[in-house]
């Protein structure tokens, strides 16, 4: 890790704690590893997220499907897709002393080896020749690969068959219901099925926050295409996603496009572009992906189930297997590349302020209504009608009348709160007229200006693109 991002990630977590978006997993029995929960205003700017996700590629399309699979997956789901193999799996290394794993490739890359597309036999040359040893200076065990799937065993008998996984991937949901959505909706091709959700991997070394995790969340979609027009679809949807990128308001200048070689592919991929992200811990990785993934899923469901999952096509009266582009997007990688992009520091009134430049389409709050003073009442009364008559349009709006005005606007900066509106004496002495107005002050520059109530609302509307 580089010395300024290191610190930017150790800045970022501590807010993400302190602040109620990021804990631990398990935290008060000393932290589970690779797992996160999100508190109240994490699972907020998550919402947000998946909502702007659905509605751009779900609700505002005619040829997209939504769908919420189970997690738990049938073994032989996962056989036909091939991630019970080895394309699943990543080289692990053990230190011999104290039985800690870790990820070879990992440890190779930390001395500036790049094992990404080595066979397993290199990777163990390479740890021999350097005489490579653990994090604690022990010896390592020879690498083998360790498959990334969480087997769960069903019912009250622990047998082979009753194997069961969590499901690595979400798109598996989306391939084993293919048959289903053709019966009930009778769709013509191109079109998509579309599944926000959990997804588990078993990740050695799961690091950088939540970056790597074990239980994620992932939005992805399953579109579906003509062989002959894989890549008019390909290229239609790299566009997309980054149309995607550019409206939650990443830095497009941290953007990268990556167009994966055939040695470092998923199993199941022709052509793959990764989009990475300077993400704040120092390297350039991967965020979001797109692969064309043939025929792979349906021909291999087709063969493991036995049921057909072909297409017919009426118009020109063929039978045949689509072919898939898959657009994949991490959640919680875009929740850390949102919060790296959005986290700011500068100097407001002589003092270090720290804020959240996050996009208002997404912020947890949107707005935060507070009274001057803490123990006026008529403040007070005035402070709730605005705070009322706001929240019937706008849910995402917090009341706050702890401490002083300026604690509280840092408090807000801090939850990337755009805008903050206080209720003065100037607004009580306002009877409909010109005066019943109220300071509407901006979260970036700190810049404030007086707003008539009567047009808070529709201002706010405005500023925040809240109607549709
Ligand atoms: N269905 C395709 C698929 O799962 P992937 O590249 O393995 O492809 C898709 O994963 C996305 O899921 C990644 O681009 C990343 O954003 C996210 N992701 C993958 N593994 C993750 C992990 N261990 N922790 C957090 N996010 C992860």
């Amino acid at each position: 890790m580089k010395g300024k991002e290191t610190d930017t990630m150790e800045k970022i977590v501590s807010l993400c704690k302190r602040r109620g978006f990021i804990y631990q997993g398990s935290e008060i029995y000393g932290g589970l590893a690779g797992t996160w929960d999100y508190g109240p205003l994490g699972v907020a700017l998550k919402n947000n997220i998946k909502n702007l996700w659905w509605r751009m590629f779900v609700d505002d399309r005619e040829d997209m499907y939504g769908l919420d699979a189970a997690q738990i997956m049938k073994g032989k789901v996962w056989e036909a897709s091939g991630h019970t193999g080895a394309g699943f799996a990543d080289p692990m290394v053990e230190d011999k002393k104290t039985k800690k794993r870790y990820r070879a490739d990992h440890l190779l890359q930390d001395i500036g080896v790049d094992a990404e597309s080595m066979t397993l036999e290199e990777i163990n040359a390479v740890i021999k020749e350097k005489n490579l040893k653990s994090p604690d200076g022990n010896e390592l065990s020879e690498a083998k690969l360790f498959n990334l799937l969480f087997p769960v065993h069903m019912g009250s008998v622990a047998d082979k068959t009753s194997v069961a996984y969590l499901r690595g991937e979400t798109a598996q949901g989306m391939f084993v219901n293919f048959k289903n959505i053709l019966d009930s909706f009778h769709p013509k091709l191109p079109f998509g099925i579309g599944q926000i959700g959990k997804a588990f991997r078993n990740e050695i070394s799961p690091r950088d926050f939540i970056f790597r995790t074990r239980e994620f969340e992932q939005m992805e979609i399953e579109y579906f295409v003509r062989e002959t027009d894989w890549e008019e679809s390909f290229e239609y949807w790299r566009k997309e996603m980054l149309k995607w990128i550019e409206l939650i308001g990443l830095d497009m200048k941290k953007v990268h496009e990556l167009d994966v070689p055939d040695e470092e592919r998923a199993h199941y991929s022709k052509r793959t572009i990764d989009f990475e992200y300077d993400f704040p811990f120092g390297d350039r990785k991967e965020l979001y992906g797109l692969a064309y993934r043939t025929d792979h899923d349906l021909g291999g469901h087709t063969q493991g189930s036995k049921v057909d999952l072909s297409y017919y096509d009426q118009d020109k009266n063929e039978r045949f297997i689509p072919h898939v582009i898959e657009p994949t997007f991490g959640l919680d990688r875009t929740i850390l590349a949102l919060l790296s992009t959005a986290y700011t520091e500068d100097v407001m009134g002589g003092d270090t302020r720290i804020f959240l430049k996050l996009n208002p389409l997404i912020t947890p709050v949107k707005v935060a209504v507070f009274p001057l003073k803490k123990n006026d009442k008529k403040l007070q009364k005035k402070a709730r009608e605005v705070y009322d008559m706001i929240r019937a349009e706008i849910p995402e709006v917090m009341y706050d009348d702890n401490a002083n005005v300026g604690k509280r606007y840092r408090r807000q900066d801090e939850i990337g709160t755009p805008f903050c509106i206080t209720v003065d004496f100037e607004t009580l002495e306002g009877k409909d007229g010109p005066k019943d107005t109220v300071t509407l002050r901006y979260r970036d520059t700190g810049a404030q200006e007086r707003v008539s109530i009567h047009e808070l609302l529709a201002t706010l509307h405005a500023k925040l693109s809240t109607k549709r």
